[in-house]
């Protein structure tokens, strides 16, 4: 998500940093700062917008003595893009200044704690609460410090942190964010990702979680928790720029089909209370009197995000008991859609900014509605403009195809159903601990890739491709056979399994893929009918199923198992393998997968 760069040595620190931002810039950011210790100081400057804007307004002529330093470009999370929002952050002193990528999930406890103890906060960040927590817990040491205030964090984080108390030095602490370390001689790096070490350093330590490390311009230390020093593997670059920015992986898509099992973790972060409860905190305002006066659900949106919508459906029609519609939303804003102030309407975009969706998101409100957002970025439109919003905590998506928004926001769907449900005095709690076990789902069926790979490799040789399944297995064949055709090129098309019959069986002969979704327990025996119609027709058939179904081996030619998890869940798992089976597929026959011929990451036109 966030970009960051530390730096202490003996180069000018400003362009040190501002080079190292720049190369972060990929990843996408609404804000951008710097904080520059000179002097017995450590001044900050930052602006939200583009990297340009903070290069306006840094004073270069003050820090030109410059040598330690630590820049941050920000994605927001808890705060809209503002200067105030953008990072370093201080303490009410301006002794301690920090950067951090991640979420503090007991923010909102601890900003509360601070502010009865007299501090003062600046913006609306979780990340200011670290620096209030120096400043309370600051006796006599620095890192005794870091070690009191991790010690009272609860979330994710790649924290940095530079002091006045204690001079020519940057402390840092990972947990579930990534951070690494860039050793140079008299000089020495530390960046949330490798590209904006490459210019000084290609001797790297990649830190772990519940690492601290203590870097002066001739030192690297690696300490646990508890203090001990650890002697740390180093780890030569050996990629170029372009696939330092792609952390190796061939395209941006590949990368971020991997980084699902930390989205999901991070888009749960937070919302799942003590008492299993479902909350969402910040921007979001529902009250128990207006969930009970729904009558209708309307979920609108384009693409994969309606394809998220269509399962959003299932759950809130399942879970709560009231009717919900997904529309398209170019589709809905046409039609005279029967909205009323009884009609909640979920809104569901990734970028936050899609024409349709967002005039639709007007409609909605224009005729009574309150209308709720599921977006991925933050102060983007469509959450501007929304009464309430959810966010996808996905961080930023590169590649056209879109692959982790997707699980996300079926992730925060699922939360979202769970909580209409829970203030509605209905069951649904059960699925919280089924939820809780997603991510490590999700890399247990990513580890299958090498035997998708070899399957792609088959079905990327076919000009056409079917996708069937029944419930929400055919909501989930619907993103399938997207992700296929859009990036491979393949001609693919989606059916309710037990609609096939009703013309397309027509299409199906001796070795046509029939990609078939059998997950779900209560629909299980009339899919495999299906698969059998289309068997018998000489399809080629590949199941997808769960682990311990033995019955499929009697009639698909190749199998892909998913682990064992709720049916409502299982759109979040059983979609993996098929964003990986177009991938490779795409890969296979040499397209570009992470630029699509004709199709653009967000559609702000009608
Ligand atoms: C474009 C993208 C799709 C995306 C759709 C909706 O067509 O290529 O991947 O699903 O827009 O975008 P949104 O940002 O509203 O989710």
């Amino acid at each position: 998500m966030c970009g960051i760069v530390g730096y202490v040595g003996k180069r000018q620190v400003v362009p040190v940093l501002l080079d190292g931002l720049r190369r972060l810039e990929y990843r996408g950011y609404d804000s951008a700062g710097v904080a520059i210790a000179q002097n017995g100081t450590v001044k900050v400057s930052k602006k939200a917008g583009r990297l340009s804007e903070l290069e306006e307004v840094v004073p270069y002529e003050e820090f030109s003595q410059a040598t330690i330093g630590i820049g941050h470009t920000r994605w927001a999370t808890h705060g809209k893009p503002t200067d105030d929002n953008a990072h370093p952050h201080q303490d009410c002193t301006g002794d301690f200044t920090v950067i951090h990528n991640g979420i503090i999930e007991n923010y909102a406890e601890l900003r509360r704690e601070l502010k009865e103890k007299g501090h003062v906060f600046r913006s609306e960040t979780d990340t200011e609460v670290i620096a209030h927590l120096f400043e309370e817990l600051y006796e006599d040491n620095l890192e005794e410090t870091m070690k009191k205030v991790i010690a009272r964090l609860e979330g994710s984080y790649a924290l940095v942190v530079v002091s006045v108390r204690d001079k020519n030095k940057l402390l840092a602490a990972r947990q579930d964010s990534p951070l690494v370390i860039g050793l140079g001689k008299g000089e020495n790096l530390l960046a949330s990702d490798i590209p904006a070490l490459l210019p000084y350093t290609r001797e790297t330590i990649i830190m772990e979680d519940g690492q601290l490390a203590i870097l002066t311009e001739d030192s690297v230390t690696i300490k646990d928790i508890k203090g001990n020093t650890i002697e740390p593997k180093i780890f030569h670059v050996h990629w170029d720029d372009v696939a330092a920015e792609k952390a190796g992986y061939e395209h941006f898509m590949l990368k971020e089909i991997h980084e699902q099992p930390k989205a999901l973790k991070d888009t749960l972060a937070g919302r799942i209370t003590e008492d299993n409860k479902v909350k969402f905190a910040e921007g979001f305002a529902l009250t128990p009197e207006m969930v009970r006066d729904i009558e209708k659900v309307y979920l609108i949106a384009c693409g994969t995000a309606y394809h998220a919508g269509l399962v959003g459906k299932h759950l809130i029609e399942k879970l709560v008991g009231i009717p919900a519609e997904a529309d398209v939303a170019s589709e809905f804003r046409y039609r005279d859609p029967l909205v009323t102030d009884k009609t909640l309407v979920v809104v569901v975009s990734q970028s936050g900014e899609t024409a349709d969706t967002l005039a639709a998101l007007r409609e909605s409100k224009a005729r009574g509605a309150r209308v709720v957002a599921v977006t991925n970025v933050v102060g983007s439109s469509v959450a501007r403009e929304a009464d309430d919003v959810i966010y996808t905590w996905a961080g930023p998506e590169i590649a056209v195809a879109s692959t982790k928004a997707y699980t996300t926001q079926l992730l925060a769907l699922s939360l979202f159903a769970i909580y209409l449900a829970q203030e509605r005095g209905k069951e649904a709690t059960y699925l919280l601990e089924e939820i809780k076990k997603l991510p490590e789902k999700a890399s247990r069926v990513l580890e299958t890739e090498a035997r998708i790979k070899e399957l792609a490799e088959v079905i990327a040789k076919h000009d056409d491709a079917f996708y069937i399944g029944r419930g929400l297995d055919f909501a989930v064949s619907l993103e399938g056979q997207l992700k296929l055709k859009e990036i491979s090129y393949i001609h693919a098309e989606a059916y309710p399994a037990g609609e096939l019959k009703h013309g397309t069986l027509a299409l199906i002969t001796e070795g046509t893929p029939v990609i078939s979704l059998a997950t779900q327990p209560s629909l299980y025996e009339k899919t495999v009918s299906n698969i059998q119609e289309v068997k018998a027709r000489g399809a080629y058939v590949v199941g997808i199923v769960k682990e311990g179904d033995e019955k499929i081996n009697e009639h698909a030619d190749v199998v892909i198992n998913i682990p064992e998890v709720n049916p409502l869940l299982s759109p979040i798992i059983a979609v993996l393998p098929l964003q990986l089976l177009s991938y490779y597929a795409a890969v296979a026959r040499g397209e570009d997968v992470d630029k699509p011929r004709n199709l653009a990451k967000s559609v702000t036109v009608e």
